[in-house]
């Protein structure tokens, strides 16, 4: 203990020394901004409007289990455009093309679920819950629901993997382009990808977790092509892409623009949301050059390795960021609006 003591730097130089640290655990840590949203907002409004999502999903996800993976993104984009606002959801108009047609949203999917879930709460609480909550809400259902721990009730008791923040307000604009300039592309290096994070107030950490999200669902070869044929001048093939993994890949892209073949994140378990994605990642068999760009920096490394080892810490952490995440730049009090429907404003 006396040998601690005189290893810490005296009182007067102790605050500055703090001050100075602070931007670096900030950096890692993620979750600069907090927000006026609430666990339990609709507790009094709505009673039923957290069952009567998961009521939803629960039906979505039993006819068909890969609906978990797109609800799980389609909360990403809309937090990474305008904040959790719901811009996501609104339709392109005669004037103005919606982030809904930017080309990183062309393959978005189960929109359909969110209007049924909207729907019910219409009829039930109408004006209420906003479609940016509601996004908030399936995601953390879907994950929920694809998670082996949860599902058995190992977890948590109210069968969640983390607790999820409403009170968002639905924006009243969207843009394609601001789409195509603020989400992540799969192309990127760790540097643009950490900045990317940054510009939204999220830290290293909740990047490296929240890259586990692709532990679910599909990719299509215009995502990854890239990386198996004329990578750059210097590399015909992504020098982070395992030799026999990218044979395999070849085969099954054999033209850049085909949208229609699917490539699972994680072959053979792409609905069931484990650690397995990190183990891909440290294997070269990240899907995504962006996946196996968190190799290539000291701290995302550690964590990549950190999450394979124990999917308990992944776990937690995901759902700590996934509350960080949906923090991003959200309206609240008189902002906004509460949409009748998802797809366009009142
Ligand atoms: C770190 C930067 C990220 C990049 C570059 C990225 C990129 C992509 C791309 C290119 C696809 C496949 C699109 C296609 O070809 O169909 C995809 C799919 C997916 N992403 Fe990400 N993503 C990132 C982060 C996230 C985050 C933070 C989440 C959620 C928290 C997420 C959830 C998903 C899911 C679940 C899928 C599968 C969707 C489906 O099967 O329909 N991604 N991502």
């Amino acid at each position: 203990m006396a040998m601690w003591v005189s290893l810490l730097p005296p009182p007067r130089l102790l605050l500055p020394l703090l001050v100075l640290l602070l931007p670096v655990v900030a950096a890692v840590h993620g979750g600069y901004g907090h927000s006026n949203l609430t666990v339990g907002f609709y507790r009094h409004s709505c009673p039923d409007a957290e069952a009567i999502v998961r009521e939803v999903v629960a039906e979505a996800v039993e006819d068909d289990r890969t609906v978990t993976a797109p609800l799980l993104r389609l909360h990403f984009h809309d937090c990474f455009v305008r904040g959790c606002d719901a811009s996501v959801l609104l339709n392109s108009t005669k004037n103005n093309t919606a982030e809904k047609d930017a080309k990183p949203n062309h393959t978005l999917d189960a929109f359909d679920v969110i209007d049924t879930i909207k729907e019910k709460l219409e009829k039930k609480c109408p004006r209420t819950v906003s479609c940016a909550d509601i996004l908030a809400i399936a995601a953390r259902d879907a994950v929920s629901l694809a998670t082996k721990v949860v599902t058995k009730g190992e977890w948590r008791k109210d069968g969640n993997l983390y607790e999820v923040e409403t009170g968002r307000r639905d924006g009243r604009e969207s843009s394609a382009k601001e789409a195509a300039v603020h989400l992540p592309d799969s192309f990127d290096g760790i540097l643009k990808l950490i900045a990317r994070f940054k510009s939204k107030g999220l830290g290293l950490k909740d990047l490296a977790v929240l890259s586990g999200a692709h532990a679910l669902g599909n990719s299509h070869c215009p995502s990854m092509e890239k990386r198996l044929r004329n990578f750059t001048a210097q590399y015909d093939m992504d020098p982070t892409l395992d030799t026999a993994y990218a044979a395999t890949l070849k085969q099954q892209c054999t033209k850049p623009e085909d949208n229609e073949t699917e490539l699972a994140m994680v072959p053979g378990s792409s609905t069931t949301f484990d650690a397995t994605y990190y183990r891909l990642v440290t294997e070269k068999k990240g899907l995504f050059h962006s996946d196996e760009a968190l190799l290539s920096n000291g701290a995302t490394r550690m964590l990549v390795y950190s999450y394979m080892r124990s999917e308990r810490r992944f776990f937690s952490d995901f759902g700590v960021s996934m509350l960080n995440m949906g923090r991003v730049d959200v309206l609240t009090g008189r902002d906004g609006e509460i949409r009748r429907r998802c797809a366009v404003v009142n």
